[in-house]
């Protein structure tokens, strides 16, 4: 994720933590998964000699543009309009990364565009898909789930104890007139459980929920990192900035359950190869610093983990 910045543009998390836990090496092969709007990539290439690679992907094809745009002349980047999950698939990652970065969340131009339906603090068509070429809209999915799935949705992904109530109003409003617009279903969820919290508007819970669920963004953490840690070289390292505490606890378990020896030769003088650990923690989760916070009140939530490959 990214703090606002100017139309268009956005403030890279955590720039200079992050680029040290993927400690560059100048001919090394590094993938970045979620460009957005390169921050981070710009970064890394700073530190890449003529023989290095960067592999950059990005679901939104807005964000490849961005790419082409900046990057497109440079030999030494590579880029694919993808999701981070299939990262595998593609050829250019076939003879193994020597580092992985995922900023997961939307970028600022996604939030900042009305048209891309992510925000409820402006009007426009209720999508949210950050690859608005694929799969339904948040308006398609609210017409055609059950009320149970929707509560389900916002329960589980926005944590919004008023689930229920609002999958209902959702349900009886759109029998009269389907949802298009983001301020319409802003609207509904005021109007169906009031201003709850001091600091938050009641729709954020909601408009979270709804995005995590298009763009299956759990799904394809998991799915991305299993990928990542399959074409990382040995000594290769993975960076991972989260900014919701479900992504980080799917970046935290993995990371775990990688650096463990599998759990049937606890205890075993003998532990074959095969059942060692594939990764290693490096430190432990680094939040944004006092200076970042202060110019940039939204890292307040990131958490970035840095984890290596020991064996292949
Ligand atoms: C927080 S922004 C990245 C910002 C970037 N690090 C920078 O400094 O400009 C997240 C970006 O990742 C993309 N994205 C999110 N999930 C993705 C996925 N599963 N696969 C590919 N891209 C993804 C979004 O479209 C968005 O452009």
């Amino acid at each position: 994720m990214t703090a606002r910045g100017t139309s268009g543009s956005h403030v890279p998390v955590m720039l200079a933590e992050t680029v040290e836990g993927l400690r560059v090496r100048k001919e090394g092969i590094y993938l970045d998964g979620t460009f957005g709007r390169g921050g981070h990539a710009r970064e890394v290439l700073k530190s890449l000699g003529p023989e290095g690679r960067l592999l950059l992907m990005d679901r939104d094809p807005e964000a490849i543009a961005s790419a082409q745009r900046e990057f497109g002349a440079d030999s030494r980047v590579r880029m694919r309009h993808a999701t981070f999950a299939g990262l595998g698939d593609w050829e250019e990652t076939a003879s193994g990364l020597d580092g992985v970065l995922f900023d997961l969340g939307v970028s600022s131009p996604q939030l900042d565009e009305p048209d891309r339906g992510f925000s409820f603090q402006a009007d426009g068509p209720l999508d949210m898909r950050m690859d608005p070429t694929r799969g339904p809209s948040a308006a398609h999915w609210l017409a055609e789930a059950g009320e149970a799935e929707i509560a389900d949705v916002l329960w589980h992904l926005g944590e919004e104890r008023m689930s229920r109530r609002i999958a209902r109003a959702i349900v009886a409003a759109r029998t009269d007139k389907a949802l298009r617009t983001t301020r319409e279903l802003a609207d509904l969820v005021v109007r169906t459980i009031g201003y709850r919290e001091r600091h938050k508007h009641p729709a954020t819970r909601t408009f979270q929920a709804l995005r995590m669920h298009v763009n299956d963004e759990l799904g394809e953490l998991t799915a991305g990192l299993e990928a990542a840690r399959d074409r990382l070289n040995p000594g290769g390292r993975l960076a991972v900035i989260s900014f919701h505490s479900l992504e980080d606890r799917i970046v935290k378990q993995f990371i775990q359950a990688q650096s463990s020896v599998d759990p049937v030769y606890a205890g075993l003088p003998v532990i074959p190869e095969t059942s060692q650990p594939r990764m290693r923690r490096i430190g432990s989760k680094i939040s944004a610093g006092e200076a970042e916070l202060a110019a940039n009140p939204r890292a307040r939530s990131s958490v970035l983990r840095v984890a290596e490959k020991v064996r292949a």
